[in-house]
């Protein structure tokens, strides 16, 4: 259990695209923990591995807005439907800290991936829940929300 550094705009890294994880190990577990750790300490709603400089396809949330833990785990997390539906939302990214724009995104998603156990699941997103999601995916692949915005 660590708090780490996340790295912000205009670090390189950021751009980078994150690799696939091959096994969901020891390794993997720890830093998946490292990355909630710091996603709370932060109080964010989600991070990328690569926002602590780690290039793999991982992400940890938590939208839950109670005093419970809700945390929720994607490793290489694939979008295999998206609603035709879009709709702004407002955000941010702890990236990117002191920015938040609207952003138009799919109001709902399908995605498949692999939980903190290395199980395969799928998961119908709406609403924050999509709306973090595809943000967070957007990291894997070195986008941020602000290429959004000409
Ligand atoms: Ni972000």
């Amino acid at each position: 259990m660590a708090v780490k550094t996340i790295i912000t705009e205009p670090n390189k890294l950021l751009r980078q695209i994150s690799k696939p994880v091959e096994n969901v190990g020891k390794e993997e577990q720890q830093l998946m923990n490292d990355m909630l750790d710091t996603m709370y300490d932060a109080n964010g709603i989600g991070l990328a591995a690569i926002q602590i400089g780690i290039p793999k396809r991982i992400i940890v949330m938590d939208i839950a807005k109670d005093e419970k833990k809700e945390p929720r785990y994607f490793v290489n997390p694939v979008i295999v439907n998206r609603d035709p539906i879009k709709k702004t939302h407002e955000e941010g990214c702890l990236s990117v800290p002191g920015y938040y724009e609207e952003v138009s995104r799919p109001t709902a998603v399908k995605v498949k991936a692999l939980n903190e156990k290395g199980e395969a699941f799928e998961i119908t997103a709406e609403g924050l829940l999509a709306v973090c999601i595809q943000h967070e995916m957007d990291h894997l692949n070195g986008k941020l929300f602000v290429d959004y915005i000409s």
